[in-house]
C-alpha cells in the first residue's frame, strides 16, 4: 500500500465520521445557495446513479485523479471563484492534459477535469468533475457532470441543470470556464 493511498484511506475514514457536519457546512456555502436546490439534491441523482457512479469509481479507483497533472497554468490551492470554493486544485486526466497542451480548443472523448473545492480555511468541501462523453448530451457539450463529497457521496450527477446553466457562459469553449490564475 502506497503512503499516499494510506493517507487517502485515512482521510476518507475521517470524512465519513465528519460527513454529517460536512454536509451541513456544504449547505451554507455560496455554492449551495446559488444553485437551484433541486439540481443539487441527491434525489435527482437517485434516478440514475449509473453514469455518475461509474465516473466516481473511475476517477477514485481505476485512475485516481490525485495522481493526475494539475491543469496547466494553475497551481495547487489556487485562488478560485465561487461557487466552487475559495481554494481549488484542478486536475486533468491524460487526454485533457494533452488537449490543453496541444491547444486543440476542444476536449476529446474521454477527457476529464476534476476540481477539488476548498473553503477559505482549507477544508475540502466537495469535488466537482466534468467528463467528456461523445454522444452523451449533444445539446450541452456531451458532458457528464458530477459532484461528490469527500466521503464519496454523490451529490449530483448526469446532465445536471445548474452545472450546465452556469457553464453555458462558456458554451463556445466547450462549457469549460476560463480559469483565473
Ligand atoms: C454559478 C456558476 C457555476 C455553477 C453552478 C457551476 N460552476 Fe463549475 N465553474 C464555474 C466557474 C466560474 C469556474 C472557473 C472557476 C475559477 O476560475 O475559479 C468553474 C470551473 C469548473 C471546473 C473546472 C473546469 C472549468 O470549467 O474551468 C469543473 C470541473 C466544474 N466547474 C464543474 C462543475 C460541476 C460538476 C458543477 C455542478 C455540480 C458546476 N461546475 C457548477 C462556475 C460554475
Amino acid at each position: 500500500m502506497t503512503r499516499r493511498f494510506a493517507r487517502f484511506l485515512c482521510l476518507a475514514g475521517l470524512c465519513a465520521l465528519l460527513a454529517p457536519m460536512a454536509l451541513m457546512a456544504a449547505d451554507k456555502t455560496p455554492y449551495g445557495q446559488q444553485m437551484p436546490a433541486q439540481g443539487m439534491m441527491p434525489a435527482q441523482g437517485m434516478m440514475s446513479q449509473g453514469d455518475g457512479a461509474a465516473l466516481l469509481y473511475h476517477i477514485t479507483k481505476e485512475d485516481p485523479y490525485v495522481k493526475w497533472n494539475l491543469m496547466p497554468g494553475t497551481t495547487r490551492m489556487r485562488q478560485g471563484r465561487e461557487p466552487h470554493g475559495s481554494l481549488q486544485n484542478v486536475y486533468v486526466n491524460k487526454l485533457a492534459y494533452k488537449a490543453v497542451m496541444d491547444k486543440t480548443g476542444v476536449l476529446p472523448d474521454g477527457a476529464i477535469i476534476v476540481k477539488e473545492n476548498y473553503t477559505a480555511d482549507g477544508k475540502l468541501g466537495s469535488i466537482t468533475a466534468l467528463s467528456k462523453k461523445k454522444g452523451y448530451n449533444p445539446e450541452a457539450g456531451d458532458i457528464l457532470w458530477l459532484n461528490f463529497s469527500p466521503a464519496m457521496k454523490i451529490l449530483a450527477q448526469g446532465k445536471v441543470a445548474p452545472c450546465i446553466g452556469c457553464h453555458s457562459a462558456a458554451k463556445d469553449n466547450g462549457y469549460i470556464m476560463p480559469l483565473t490564475k
